[in-house]
């Protein structure tokens, strides 16, 4: 299959582009978009072949459900029923945003969508390129990351180009998104809210919005999974977003002692003949040496950070490192996000000082 790479500036001055795009939505074929977190991998959510389509082209497991990206409120009605106040007060306060909800699904969501659950990921993308193209196809789009299974999500139409290249009938580039991390994901489908994955919106803007308490699903930041203990988004129950060289997070209060630890572990592994690379920030990474090393952000801003970290761990796929030796950030709101990533992609190991 060739796979068409279309640039866009802006989706208002082009839509004959998003025209395009918007009949190979309809007619059952696959288009990767920008949005505000990460680049998405689109199909009809409503057409069971084309939905299924994505399973293929991405090499992921049938039983991980897609989230559903609308345009509008009234999208919702045909997707979801049983909507309580809480999740109406969360869509009207996060939307369009990095936000997804979890409500019982309707029979017209088809399993293929859904991976046979009862209930449907709905999520309304900020992102413009996103929202025309929704909005001038008319349908709702399923849209997972747009990266292979297994490697990290795509934060440029470059990334997406490395993995789903002769895949899929279409790429809209946008250039690089904003935030760089998945959306939220908090399931309203019971009386109480549960975060299901982190992401820029946090805990205490969700509590902050339905004035009561948000629960996170304990499995989020801890090591493995016991077998009564599942993580209620299918997809976090898979090592996701690992790098190919053997990633460890190196944690600690004093940033010194962290950056010390890692020259060392970095020099041990160099002098043993390993390809050794280091993710560091631009507040350390003059400190390190004899290493690839690469900045994933500004210390000082989370948010630079979870913009980086996806681009940084594909780099080093790129360069074949051996190992990876990371420094780690504060568990606090939306490093909790930065976190949950960078844990999972290490497979959770850990190395304290
Ligand atoms: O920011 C995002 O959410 C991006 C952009 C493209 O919108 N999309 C994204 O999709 O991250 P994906 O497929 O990579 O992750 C979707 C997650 C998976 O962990 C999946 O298991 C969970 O959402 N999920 C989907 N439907 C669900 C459901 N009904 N119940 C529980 N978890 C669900
Ligand atoms: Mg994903």
């Amino acid at each position: 299959m060739n796979t068409q790479i279309l640039k866009i500036e802006d989706p208002f001055e082009e839509s004959d582009k998003l025209l395009l795009a918007s009949r190979i939505l309809k007619d059952g074929g696959l288009v990767a978009f920008p949005t505000e977190t990460v680049y998405g991998l689109g199909a009809d959510a409503l057409n069971e072949a084309a939905a299924g389509k994505i399973y293929a082209a991405k090499g992921r497991p049938s039983d991980n459900p897609l989230i559903v990206h609308i345009s509008n409120m009234s999208m919702v009605d045909k997707l979801a029923e049983e909507i309580s106040e809480d999740a109406r007060r969360i869509m009207n306060r996060f939307w369009p945003g990095p936000l997804t909800v979890i409500l019982k699904k309707r029979k017209a969501v088809p399993d293929a969508t859904t991976g046979g659950l009862n209930t449907v990921a709905i999520r309304m993308p900020s992102h413009k390129l996103a929202q025309q193209l929704i909005e001038i196809s008319g349908i709702c789009i399923a849209a997972p990351s747009a990266n292979t299974s297994g490697r990290p999500s795509p934060t440029t139409a470059d990334h997406v180009m490395q993995d789903m290249n002769g895949r899929i009938d279409m790429i809209l580039d946008g250039g690089p998104v904003s935030i760089g991390i998945e959306s939220t994901i908090v399931d309203l489908s019971e009386d109480e809210p549960v975060i299901l994955r982190p992401g820029y919106i946090t805990k205490t803007m969700l509590e902050e919005a339905i004035g009561k308490k948000v629960l996170i699903d304990p499995v989020i930041l801890q090591k493995g999974f016991c077998k009564d203990q599942a993580p209620k988004a299918p997809g976090m129950k898979y090592k996701h977003y690992a790098p190919k060289g053997d990633l460890s997070l190196v944690t600690g209060s004093d940033i010194d002692k962290v950056v010390n630890k890692i020259q060392e572990l970095a020099d041990e592994k160099t002098n043993t003949g390993y390809q050794v690379g280091i993710i560091a920030t631009e507040e350390t990474k003059m400190c390190y040496q004899n290493a690839i090393v690469k900045s994933i952000g500004r210390r000082s801003d989370e948010a630079s950070v979870a913009a980086g970290l996806y681009g940084v761990l594909r780099d080093f796929d790129d360069e074949e490192v051996d190992f990876i030796f990371s420094e780690s950030f504060e568990q606090d709101d939306f490093g909790q996000a930065i976190m949950n990533r960078l844990l999972k992609a290490a497979g959770y190991q850990i190395i304290a000082t």
